[in-house]
């Protein structure tokens, strides 16, 4: 047991089995991944949970078009789920399914705890309802165009329904919301978003929320009034506990979530108010503990806007991997997408960032540093004090770079850390420039101070890289010839005194 270890535990939205994932969602499964496997190398306790979100109408529509029973059809997209994370290399820990019958148990006890105590009534919703976004949407919000009503952010069409329903009493809880945001103003990452929640939802008193649907089946039935089921936002929002066993009360519910450290709920800004509002508030109302961060991130758009099968623009993953190694989709997409803002996506932008920032900046550095080690030295060269102006200034790069990487993976700017790393490996390459080693062959003495502090460097980029590309990193660490790449090991100048390093294949072979 890792009883010394802090806890992570980190998640991606569970993603709708009626259509096929699109890179939004490749952007979303790859930035939680990436950060789990940066949080295993600051030696947490890491779980990852991705999953597929399977009741809802929209999913029951779609396997009637389909002709198919409903399980049935979950079945077969969630496998195709699975499938895309496989080609991508893309481990978790827990793939969580609404269908999986210690998620019903769970859902049926919460819903329960909350009839108990009183959190529930039973009444009528008359209202706008996307099946799309499977969204309840007041009047005051919709697009009215035509004497019909749209969703004010996906444009999807609104249906006027009108049934019973069990409805969560969320206003009660709005004050308490308002002042857990004021007290805890770094709940969520995307300030942006913290205040478009603020002034959309809170400068007045929540809606009461409906709970069950009753107008079609494919969900969780309640025991009590087995006509209604679970409204799938209630559903799908308890899989972040139930997957971790919060029915039976298991060790890992305990560990990573009652009594855990860190909790981080990776999601798209379209759905922060689910996870920014009503989440916390559904989890405070059964007392239950809350987690310690939403990361909201902006969408992909292409030069036509949000990605949407009407649009035509949706870019399909597997695509991308005729093309090219999925470590590169990975480091794109965690490199060079802004958390915050928008990003446009266009395929070319892979090929341009592979050729400038891998294969002519970390692969051109470390061939030349290999070759030259090659050329010159027959035994490892030892590292020595040096007072060169040249060198301190390239040492302090060194540490300056790896401790902005950190500062910014611990504030979640994913992309800012990558920067650095790249920066560090601009400053390699000058550095090289500055010295020009090519020119020290009789001055080996010179040279071997040169060449340590680049074999310093690159072990610095192999580890800074390794937790969006692995087995890219395994290849700078082969031919690095050391037995790890560690954090700990990177103010450690003298780590290659006993190390003859080998010839390096081509690390980033050009395309
Ligand atoms: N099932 C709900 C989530 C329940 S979580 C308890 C859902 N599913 S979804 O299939 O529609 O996926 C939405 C998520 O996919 C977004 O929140 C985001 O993580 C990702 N993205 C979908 N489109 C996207 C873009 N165009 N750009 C970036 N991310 C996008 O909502």
């Amino acid at each position: 047991m890792n009883k010394n270890k802090k806890t992570f535990y980190i998640t991606t939205p569970i993603y709708y089995p009626s259509g096929s994932l699109h890179i939004g969602h490749l952007f979303s499964t790859n930035l939680a991944w990436v950060i789990k496997n940066y949080k295993t190398k600051m030696n947490y306790d890491v779980k990852f949970l991705t999953g597929s979100d399977e009741h809802g109408q929209k999913i029951e529509k779609k396997a009637k078009e389909l002709k198919m029973n409903n399980q049935d059809y979950v079945d077969m997209q969630t496998s195709k789920f699975i499938d895309l994370w496989n080609s991508y290399q893309i481990d978790y820990d827990f793939f969580s399914r609404t269908t999986n019958n210690e998620h019903k148990e769970c859902i049926i006890k919460i819903f329960n705890e909350m009839l108990e105590k009183k959190l529930i009534y039973k009444g009528l919703y008359k209202g706008l309802y996307s099946v799309e976004d499977e969204e309840f949407i007041p009047e005051t919000q919709a697009i009215k165009k035509d004497n019909n009503f749209y969703h004010p952010i996906s444009n999807h069409q609104l249906e006027v329904i009108e049934e019973e329903s069990y409805f969560f009493k969320m206003k009660d809880f709005t004050k308490w919301i308002s002042e857990f945001f004021e007290i805890n103003p770094d709940f969520i990452v995307g300030q942006k978003i913290m205040k478009e929640l603020k002034n959309n939802f809170l400068e007045h008193d929540l809606n009461d929320l409906s709970i069950t649907r009753i107008s079609f089946s494919w969900g969780i039935p309640i025991p009590s009034d087995p006509k209604h089921v679970v409204y799938v936002w209630l559903d799908a929002l308890f899989n972040y506990i139930s997957a971790l066993g919060y029915t039976q009360n298991s060790k890992n519910y305990i560990k990573y979530w009652k009594e855990g450290d860190e909790i981080v709920h990776v999601v798209g800004k379209e759905i922060t108010r689910f996870h920014c509002i009503y989440w916390p508030i559904f989890l405070h109302s059964l007392n239950l503990r809350l987690p310690s961060k939403i990361l909201a991130h902006g969408w992909i758009i292409t030069s036509e806007g949000k990605m949407s099968k009407s649009k035509g623009n949706v870019i399909n993953p597997l695509d991308l991997l005729k093309d090219f190694d999925p470590e590169i989709i990975k480091y794109y997409f965690a490199a060079k997408m802004s958390i915050e803002n928008d990003n446009v996506f266009e395929k070319e932008f892979i090929l341009q960032t592979y050729n400038s920032d891998l294969v002519n900046t970390i692969g051109n550095l470390v061939s030349r540093t290999l070759a030259m080690i090659h050329k010159n030295f027959s035994q490892s060269i030892k590292f020595k004090e040096t007072n060169e102006e040249h060198d301190l200034f390239i040492i302090k790069s060194i540490n300056h770079h790896f401790d902005l990487y950190i500062n910014h993976f611990d504030q979640y700017n994913i992309n800012l850390a990558f920067d650095a790393m790249i920066e560090l490996a601009r400053d390699l390459n000058k550095y090289i420039d500055l010295t020009t080693p090519w020119k020290l062959t009789n001055n080996l003495d010179r040279l071997a101070i040169v060449l340590n502090i680049l074999l310093n460097g690159i072990y610095t980029i192999a580890v800074m890289l390794e937790p969006v590309m692995p087995n890219h990193a395994k290849k700078i660490q082969n031919a690095l010839n050391v037995p790890s790449l560690s954090f700990e090991e990177i103010k450690k100048m003298e780590k290659f005194d006993q190390i003859l390093v080998n010839k390096s294949e081509i690390i980033f072979p050009r395309k």
